[in-house]
Formats: C-alpha cells, structure tokens, sequence
C-alpha cells in the first residue's frame, strides 16, 4: 500500500489574447493525463490554473477593439474555459491572474524580495512611441536586422538570420503601435538580483526536480552568470501597480507564475485547505509544473527564485516539453494546419486527440508531430479495431446468454493475473510521463485480449446447445481484460472510459479495484463507444482551419512570442489595408520603349480614373483588354516608372514561363466594387 500524496499540478497558464490552438492542448491533455492518473492512484490532486490576463498585447487588443482590458479578459476566459471542459480537463479551479488574490499574492512576495535585499533600481533607457507615449517591449518594436539586414525584424531577433540583439541596434527602428520613429527615453526599473540565490539555485537544479536535458541547459546559462531580472514595466500597462509606485507595473512574467498559487489559493479558501502548510518549505505536498519548452527559463530560474525569496516550498518538478508541429511542418494558418481547439472539437471527438497525443508523448523535449494519416491509423487500429472491439464482441453474449450478468468465476484466472502483472510497470510509465510506453504496453495487451477471443470463438459456441455457461465464461474473462484495458486509459481517454464504467456498471478510475475481478456482477447494455475516424472528417477539419484564418486574432503576443506562430503570414488587419477594386479597362496601349509595359487606362467607379503601367505586353493585344473587367490594387502608392506614374497594380496570376492571366471578375461586377 503506498501512502497518500498530495500534489499540485498546473499547466502554464495560457495568453488571455489569444485562443486555444493545438500546441497548448499538448501541455493540457499531458498535464490533465498525469494529474488523472494520480487521482486513480488514489492521491489527493489539486489542478489549479488560470488566464494568463496582463501585458501589452492584451491591452492594445482591447484598444483596438473598443472595449476595456476587464471585458475582453472575461471574454476570453468564457471561450478558454468552455474549450478546456469540452476536452475533458479536469481541474479544480481555472482562475485569472487580474484577481485580488493574485496581487496579494504578488505584493507578498515582492515585499519578501525587497526585504531580502534582492531588489535594486536602476535608471535605464529604453524606446519610446512619443505618439502614443509608451515604452515599448522588444517585440513592439521592428526594424533592420543589425547583421544581415533583412527588413521588418523585431526588437530582439531576426527570424531571417537568427541573430538576437537590442532594440537599439535595429536600423531604422518603427513602432509596431503607431509605425512612428521611437525615441530613447530613460526610466527607473526594478531588477530582481538573481545571483541572491544563485547557490540554493544550482542546488535546486540538480535536486531531481528537472528533466536532465533541462538541467544541463540551466547549468549553461548559469556559467554566463544571471543577469539580475527587470520586473518593471511602465504605464500604460495592464497588470499590477508596484506598491509606492505612481506608474510603474509588475511585468506580467512577475504575476503570472504566482497565479498558479492564487488560483490554489482560492481553492484553499473555498474547501478550507491550509494553504501554508502545502507551501512550506520541506512540508510533504509536492508541486508540479507543466511547461513548454520556450518558458523554461521563467520556470527554472525566475520562479523558484521568488518562491524561495519569500520562504515558499520551490517546485518538486518542472516538466518541460517539446513543440507541436503538424504534418511535419510549423502549425501553419495557409496550409489549414493552424488548428484551434474549438474547430477539432467541431469536427472531431476530443478523446481521438488526447489518446494520440498519449501515444506520442515521451519524458523528453523532443517535438511532436500530428500526422492526420498516422493519426486516422493509430485511433482506428488501436481504440476501435483493438479495444472496442474486445468490448462489443463480448457483451452481447452476456445479456443474451448470461441475463446481463458475468460469470461467477473467470474461466482463465492466470491470463487475468498477467494484465494485472503489468500494472506497475503501466503506472510507472504514467508516473514518469513516459505515456507512449505505456499505450504500447495496454496495446500489446489488447492484442492478447483479441488472440484469446479469436481462439476461444465464442460466436461458434454460441450456436452449440448446452455451451451457455462457456460462452458467458470466455465472455466473462473477456470483459474483465478490456475492464483492465480500460481503467489504464481513463487518464487518456475520459469521455469513453466514462462510457465504459457505464457499460461495465463499475467505476475505472480507481487504480486500488484492478487487483479484483467483476464477477457475479450485472452490466449495461453495451453502446457504441467511439467511432472510427474518417478521413473526410480530418479534411473538413483542415479545410474549416484554413477558412477560420480571417476570424482569427494576430496581435504578437508577450515576450517570448507565441508559440507556432507562422513566419509567412501577414496580419489579418494587414492584409484589410489592401483596397482591391474592380476596375474596367478603358483603353490599353503599348508604352514607348518599354518592351514589357502597357499602360491602361482603368474606371474605378466613384473612385475615378487611374493609370497604370502594367507588365503584360507580348501576352495580350492592346485592343482585345479593351473594355475588359478585372481587379486592382486601388491603394497603392503611385510609383514613379521611367515611363510615367503607376497608380496601382492589376492582379494577375504567373504562369510558369512568366505569362501572366488576368483576374476576371464574375459577370454583373461593377467598376469601383471592393473585394472583400
Ligand atoms: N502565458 C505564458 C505562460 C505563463 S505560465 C506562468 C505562455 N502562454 S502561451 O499561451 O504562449 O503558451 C502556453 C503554453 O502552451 C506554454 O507552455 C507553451 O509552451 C505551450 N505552447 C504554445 N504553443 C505550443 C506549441 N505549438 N506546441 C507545444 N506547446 C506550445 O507562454
Ligand atoms: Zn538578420
């Protein structure tokens, strides 16, 4: 009998910007695996988590949409929150970090900093957006790559040649907000000074607490020595008011990771738990963070060095993983494998997603690629041709043959006490996070269970007289099989487990009744429990992907930028700036010395005339465009040609030797339209 241990576990916590896409379902069906898998274990769980509510890019997004950073957070947590239940995540609370309780929480532990002398101010300088008088973070901030040049990096690195460097080195550096030239402007900052827990850090590292590549990285960063941490950011800002400060907030890196506590902390409130006693340090509750691979830093420095500045129990482990990508490549919004939570759950069942995710995942970093062709295999060969299938081959024979009742004994007790066997080495793949060895050991197992039907054959004997009692016996065992199968993977798949307890009238999602067959015992009528994915199914899927591209938000997020974003892509509100036209061609003419050029003269309508010199001489006559529809970049700024002014630009497409094909528009558009 193991003893009883009492584990908090989060997921980090997810933008309040920005909806719930595939990369973060990753964390959260591995985090809500592992703190399931705990409760069957019969240990007692708190999964807390919240919005992650503050920063810039929350607050010009509420800007932008006419409307208070407060609504639009609660917004947002509805949608997040309807997402994470519909998936089947089974916290205990999904709070916010712009509560009471988390500044309370906050302004405790800056206090404990500063009493600890490991706080200092410093004047520093920073970009300013003089036109709309604000700082602004790095990822504000776009330029010239100081090293290779590229255009349009941001602040801090270059997607084009990776270099990562100051704002101050961009050349010709423009505000994101306002598109203005930033001025420098000096600031008072507070920095945490990290090396105060520079030894009891480097202890912690190697206290078991960290995946050993992770520990390594850390050990690296550590050798470059801790630069102290600037927690400051400057009005306007949405989050938490330093204390004594008039416009100086906490950055949302500070609060965020204390939200993990608030949000236990209101749990403690409600159920009457003490909340000091689990955050001691050396008290005996564990602490578990699920993260990311690209917040590591945040979680395996900055935090536990808080954590310990105010003399709380730092985590007993920080479990970092690795990227989703989708077939193959970066989640990507044009090739429609940009996948939001609430599309997958519009097309598909939640429990398709977790168990393949479940069956991918390791103990490591390593990135995990959705392949819908592997997926349609994995969750049709696995969950319905071998698990359910052990399920629906058996129960009707019961209800026909046995009253609905199982056999009184099973027929084959030392194949049950095999599964059985397994059961350590299952839970400690599920306690070690090594979910893909564990599914390979309930499959192997599964196939067992299969071998046993096919060679007892009970359908044959069904037909037999006087072999009743038999066909309910191998039914029985049967039954018993996928009922082990089945509790294994209630952590993964919930939604059909709970279909399965129903069927079985038995609980699964309590690990100390394996030990015990269901004998002698009535059962439900069986119901379909899943149904084979199609692969019809996962088109539509990409194919509403790709069609959710114009609803969806592009904001850049806060430092570090979210992840799987999609370098090719343009702003939705970029890509609204174009003001595309129809325009009838009133005359085309060939352009003097220019071998390539015709210049038309185009009617747009209410918008007027425009001439423009476009490059599709030698494909088409003059004379046969004339009169001619087609499409126009209407807000073009005009460009000096050598051959006289462009005032916008026809849309063609390019063939492969160069030719262009006019865009036409369907019949009955009228000069000046816009497209949109
Ligand atoms: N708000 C911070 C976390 C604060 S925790 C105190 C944040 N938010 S996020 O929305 O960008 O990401 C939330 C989690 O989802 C992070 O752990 C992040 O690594 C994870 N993922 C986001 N995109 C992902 C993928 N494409 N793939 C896998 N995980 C990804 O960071
Ligand atoms: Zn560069």
């Amino acid at each position: 009998m193991s003893t009883q241990r009492r584990l908090l576990v989060t997921a980090a916590l997810p933008y309040a910007n920005g909806s719930i896409h595939m990369g973060h379902m990753l964390e959260y069906i591995q985090t809500d695996i592992w703190a399931r898998f705990q409760r069957s274990m019969g240990h007692e769980v708190v999964f807390a988590w919240a919005d992650d509510a503050h920063g810039t890019p929350i607050m010009l997004r509420a800007e932008k949409e006419a409307t208070s950073p407060e609504k639009l957070i609660e917004r947002m947590h509805a949608e997040h929150l309807k997402d994470f239940e519909d998936f089947g995540l089974s916290f205990d609370n999904f709070s916010s970090t712009h509560t009471e309780m988390n500044r309370a929480l906050v302004e405790r532990i800056w206090s404990a900093l500063k009493d600890r002398g490991a706080v200092r101010t410093d004047m520093i300088e920073q970009y300013y957006d003089t036109e709309r008088e604000m700082f602004l973070p790095d990822r504000f901030i776009k330029g010239g790559c100081p090293r290779c040049g590229a255009e349009d990096q941001y602040g801090d690195s270059c997607e084009s040649c990776g270099a990562t460097y100051e704002p101050t080195e961009l050349v010709d550096p423009r505000s994101v907000v306002s598109g203005s030239t930033p001025v420098m402007k000096k600031t008072e900052h507070y920095f945490v000074t990290l090396s105060t827990f520079s030894d009891s850090l480097k202890q912690w590292i190697r206290s078991g607490a960290l995946q050993d590549e992770v520990a390594n990285k850390l050990e690296e960063w550590f050798t470059d020595g801790l630069r102290d941490w600037d927690v400051t950011r400057d009005s306007p800002y949405f989050g938490f008011r330093i204390p004594n400060t008039e416009d100086k907030f906490f950055y949302v890196w500070m609060d965020a990771p204390v939200g993990y506590l608030a949000s236990f902390m209101e749990l403690c409130d409600r159920h009457g738990w003490d909340f000091e006693d689990w955050l001691r340090p050396g008290s005996n509750a564990e602490m578990h963070h699920f993260i990311g691979k690209d917040i590591i830093y945040f979680h395996c420095l900055f935090w536990p060095a808080m954590l310990e500045g105010a003399g709380l129990k730092r985590p007993t482990g920080v479990y970092a993983h690795g990227f989703l990508t989708v077939n193959g490549t970066k989640m990507s919004k044009s090739r429609g494998t940009f996948i939001m939570a609430r599309t997958w759950l519009e097309h598909l069942h939640p429990d398709y997603l977790r168990y393949y995710f479940a069956a991918k995942l390791g103990s490591g970093l390593a990135d995990i690629d959705l392949n819908f062709e592997d997926f349609r295999y994995r969750v049709n060969a696995d969950l319905i041709g071998k698990l359910v299938n052990i399920a629906s081959r058996s129960a009707g024979f019961i209800h026909k043959l046995g009253g609905g009742k199982l056999a009184a004994e099973l027929p084959e007790p030392e194949l049950q006490q095999r599964f059985v066997g397994e059961h350590p080495a299952i839970t400690e793949d599920f306690e070690k996070r090594n979910y893909h060895s564990a599914i390979r050991r309930i499959m192997a197992l599964a196939d067992e269970a299969n071998v046993y039907i096919n060679e007892r054959e009970p359908w044959k004997l069904a037909k037999q007289a006087g072999r009743e009692a038999e066909v309910v016996a191998i039914c029985t065992q049967a039954l018993n099989l996928f009922r082990l199968l089945m509790s294994w993977l209630s952590p993964v798949i919930p939604h059909t487990a709970d279909k399965a307890a129903e069927f079985l009238n038995t609980r699964l999602d309590d690990f100390s009744r394996i030990g015990e067959p269901l004998l002698d015992h009535a059962i439900n009528k069986f119901k379909p429990l899943l149904t084979r994915v199609e692969e019809k199914q996962t088109d539509a899927l990409i194919a509403a992907s790709r069609e959710s591209l114009s609803a969806s938000d592009n904001t850049p997020n806060t430092e570090p930028e979210q992840a799987g974003k999609d370098d090719n892509m343009i702003q939705f509100d970029d890509f609204m700036q174009v003001d595309l036209r129809i325009a009838r061609i009133e005359k085309a003419e060939e352009v003097e010395g220019a071998d390539k050029l015709l210049r038309l003269d185009l009617d747009l309508g209410e918008m007027g005339r425009r001439q423009v010199l476009a490059g599709i001489r030698g494909h088409y006559e003059p004379s046969e465009l004339d009169g001619r529809l087609t499409v126009v970049v209407a807000n073009l700024e005009p460009r000096k040609m050598r051959f006289g002014v462009s005032e916008g630009m026809v849309l063609a497409a390019s063939g492969e030797d160069g030719r262009p094909f006019l865009l036409s528009p369907d019949i009955g558009a009228k000069p000046g339209m816009r497209i949109k």
